[in-house]
């Protein structure tokens, strides 16, 4: 359903401008900007200016972090979902989500910041995760909603991040995007599947849809007007298209999807604006937003404690692969000796 197609025109209309960045080199910047102009790649090796990899450093980690803590809501219903056939692909998407977390922990390596640095600021609650996973999970169907709706806005967002200027970055998103679009469209199958059940099991997917709903569109960001990075990651291409413009694409793509589905979107305001030839829709509850980001959501503290505690108890993987790996350098030292 969301493929590279998808990529559109870039867009930075209703951003903030952007001042002059502080030249800190001015032969290496012109070199950078000239790279970043005619659409190129930054590698690691490359001279960047400081706020280009600290930008990069804080959007690749609260996205690593948020494909780690994403992995909850739904690992709690793999004991329980409905069929051997659900719960295969289910603990396959779990472990896919694991998967983006260390390749993208890897790209934000390559920056110069360790693993270590990076968990550290997950584990004490200074780095942020995406707000939508501090909801619950509160039934079968939400698993459904989840791969549909929240995979959905996931790929919707970061099929633009396929052609983010920095290298490493855009190469993991290419097979992110690609993993996540099966998991769209296994949740989206779930709940046809449940669409085509009885009255209850209906009801349940209707519910699941209300509860996700404004939750997801929350999730591309502020508005733009209220979003101090855009205009900056937008000019360094990191960001291709605003969170506005991203909103809207994944409400016009998921209206049709809904209406095959048979369920109601919650927005009495959601409507076709034939001039705009876009879907006009309600207001988003912005204070919820980020009471959520910042700490105070129903499920924040228990995915950090569940988190740590996942953390703390693999612990012994690690000393033992550490002490695998000495060992096996000392006994090719050895062997070279
Ligand atoms: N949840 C939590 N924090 C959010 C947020 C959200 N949904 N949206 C924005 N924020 C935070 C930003 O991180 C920033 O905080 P900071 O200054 O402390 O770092 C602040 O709000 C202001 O927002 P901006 O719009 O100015 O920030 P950005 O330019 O970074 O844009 C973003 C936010 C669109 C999320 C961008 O960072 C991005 O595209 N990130 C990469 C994709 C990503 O992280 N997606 C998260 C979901 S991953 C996922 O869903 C896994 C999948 O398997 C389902």
């Amino acid at each position: 359903m969301y493929t590279q197609s998808f990529n559109v025109q870039d867009s930075s209309a209703g951003l903030k401008s952007v001042p002059p960045p502080a030249v800190e080199n001015p032969e290496a910047q012109a070199r950078f900007d000239h790279k970043i102009d005619a659409d190129g790649k930054i590698e690691p090796q490359d001279w960047m200016p400081d706020g280009y990899r600290k930008t990069l450093v804080r959007q690749i980690s609260q996205h690593a972090h948020s494909e780690i803590v994403g992995m909850l809501p739904e690992g709690n219903w793999i004991s329980r979902a409905p069929s051997l056939k659900r719960k295969a692909i289910l603990i396959a998407k779990v472990q896919d989500e694991g998967g983006h977390g260390l390749y993208l922990y890897s790209a934000a390596e390559t920056l110069g910041t360790s693993r270590d640095q990076m968990l550290e600021a997950l584990h004490s609650g200074k780095a942020k995760y995406s707000s939508i996973f501090n909801y619950p999970t509160l039934n079968w169907a939400d698993v459904g909603v989840i791969g549909w709706l929240v995979d959905g806005a996931a790929i919707s967002n970061q099929i633009p991040l396929c052609r983010c200027s920095y290298g490493p970055y855009a190469r993991a998103m290419i097979r992110v995007c690609k993993e996540e679009s099966f998991h769209q469209r296994q949740g989206y199958e779930a709940l046809l599947t449940m669409m085509g059940g009885t009255e209850a099991q209906k009801a349940m997917v209707q519910d699941a849809v209300n509860r996700w709903w404004w939750k997801c569109l929350a999730m591309f960001g502020p508005p733009d007007a209220d979003s101090p990075h855009s205009a900056q990651a937008m000019r360094w291409g990191i960001k291709r298209i605003s969170n506005d413009d991203l909103r809207q694409k994944f409400i016009d793509a998921t209206v049709p999807q809904a209406r095959v589905l048979g369920v109601t979107l919650p927005d009495p305001d959601l409507k076709w604006n034939e001039e705009r030839q876009h879907h006009d829709y309600g207001t988003i509850d912005w204070d919820e937003f980020w009471s959520t980001v910042n700490g105070n959501g129903p499920c924040n503290k228990e995915r950090l404690a569940t988190r740590v505690k996942a953390h703390n108890d693999g612990q012994w993987v690690r000393d033992a692969a550490l002490a695998y790996s000495s060992k096996q350098h000392n006994k090719s030292l050895k062997d070279a000796a």
